[in-house]
């Protein structure tokens, strides 16, 4: 495991990593698409690629998005990223300037506030709901913003089986956030990772589907369908954001980021499997997903809440009014379990929540965490 991001502790139920677990990775077809992407001498994966990447992936995730999102998309429309994380790293250089106000919803993808971070913006937070982001509250803030002379820039939201929450943006909060977006002229950068793995029905509409043009730059990955080390991902923008996008210093110097990767996804789309791949993985984390929800039902004490999530690969559970995530952790990890605090996710300090992903552990390990979770909460509640 040398070298890995997140290495589990013996021991502890690590129901931190929000990642695919390695042992459903496609090993055998990537091994495979990398044969084919340099197969009979072929080279096009080796030299320098095209700044807005592989023309094949581009046409493939075309087709791929008219087949889920009933939704045609000119290739002028796609570029092809190094995934979500470096996407928008490279949104924020290309479409903010430093001292520009940038909203986040909150809590949010703990890792996307570093992101912001680099880039001396004004982080500003809108809160979530059971129902997503608060549009009412955004409208309020863009408001005063407007009054005094400013505006926001950006916002970063993740409206479809967000992390942490696992929350889904309504459909009435959908329309009118990009109705205000239209209206403040401001960008929304929406992060649809996991847009592919829906449990339940159907995802809703992406705000990119549904916005007017050039509102909405939408982030779509590989790294929870095909394998993060990929690292090989997507932004759909109009065609000249697009061309924006890919005309940074850095990528006209060297190309796509990902070129390597790129092509071998492209041979791994062009191979076919793709469509059942998702099939196997939404039937996978599904059981993972029921499972967990079903064992913290029956060992969480009376006050904890949580919502099933219809997709991705987090439950936020609330816990009982006065307890805190952070004063919990050290002595969940005592019982053999572990999660990440809400204060983690938050700027404000709020910290009475926490996140448990299911996406790494089968069943049974799972149920065992949720079980050590509840005879951790019995034990923390006991000493206070
Ligand atoms: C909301 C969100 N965005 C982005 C990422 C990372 O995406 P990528 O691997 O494509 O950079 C993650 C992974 O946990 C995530 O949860």
């Amino acid at each position: 495991m040398d070298g890995v991001q997140n290495v589990p502790r013996a021991g502890i139920i690590e129901l931190v990593f929000g990642e695919p677990d390695p042992a459903l990775l496609p090993v055998t077809e990537i091994r495979r698409a990398c044969a084919a992407a340099l197969d009979g001498g072929r080279t096009a994966a080796l030299p320098y690629g095209a700044n807005e990447g592989p023309p094949e992936l581009r046409r493939l995730i075309a087709a791929r998005i008219a087949a889920t999102e009933d939704r045609k998309v000119p290739e002028g429309e796609i570029a092809i990223t190094g995934g979500n994380s470096l996407a928008f790293d490279q949104v924020l250089t290309r479409f903010t300037t430093p001292g520009d106000t940038v909203l986040v919803e909150l809590p949010t993808y703990i890792l996307a506030l570093g992101i912001v971070r680099d880039h001396h913006v004004d982080l500003e937070a809108v809160p979530v709901d059971d129902d997503g982001l608060d549009v009412v509250v955004l409208e309020r803030i863009l408001d005063a913003l407007a009054l005094a002379g400013r505006r926001a820039r950006l916002l970063y939201t993740i409206p479809t089986f967000q992390n942490p929450t696992g929350t889904c943006l309504s459909a009435a909060r959908r329309r009118r956030l990009v109705e205000l977006a239209a209206a403040h002229d401001l960008l929304i950068v929406e992060d649809d990772v996991y847009r592919e793995l829906v449990y339940d029905g159907v995802a809703p509409p992406s705000l990119w589907s549904i916005a007017p043009v050039a509102t909405v730059l939408r982030l779509g990955s590989f790294a929870k369908t095909i394998a993060p080390g990929l690292r090989v991902g997507w932004l759909n923008g109009s065609a000249t954001q697009v061309e924006h996008f890919a005309a940074a210093g850095f990528v006209d110097s060297g190309g796509c980021p990902s070129h390597f990767s790129a092509s071998v996804v492209a041979c791994y789309l062009e191979g076919g499997g793709y469509p059942a791949r998702v099939e196997r993985l939404r039937s996978e984390y599904r059981a993972r997903r029921d499972a967990l929800a079903a064992a913290l039902t029956e060992h969480l004490p009376p006050g904890s809440s949580f919502v099933v999530p219809g997709g991705g690969f987090f439950i936020w559970v609330t816990l009982p009014e006065g307890l805190t995530a952070s004063a919990l952790l050290p002595v969940a990890e005592r019982h053999g379990v572990s999660f990440v605090p809400a204060a983690q996710a938050m700027l404000n300090g709020d910290d009475g929540a926490l996140r448990l992903a299911f996406s790494m552990y089968p069943p049974a390990q799972l149920a065992e965490g949720a079980k050590r979770l509840g005879a951790a909460l019995g034990s923390f509640s006991a000493g206070r």
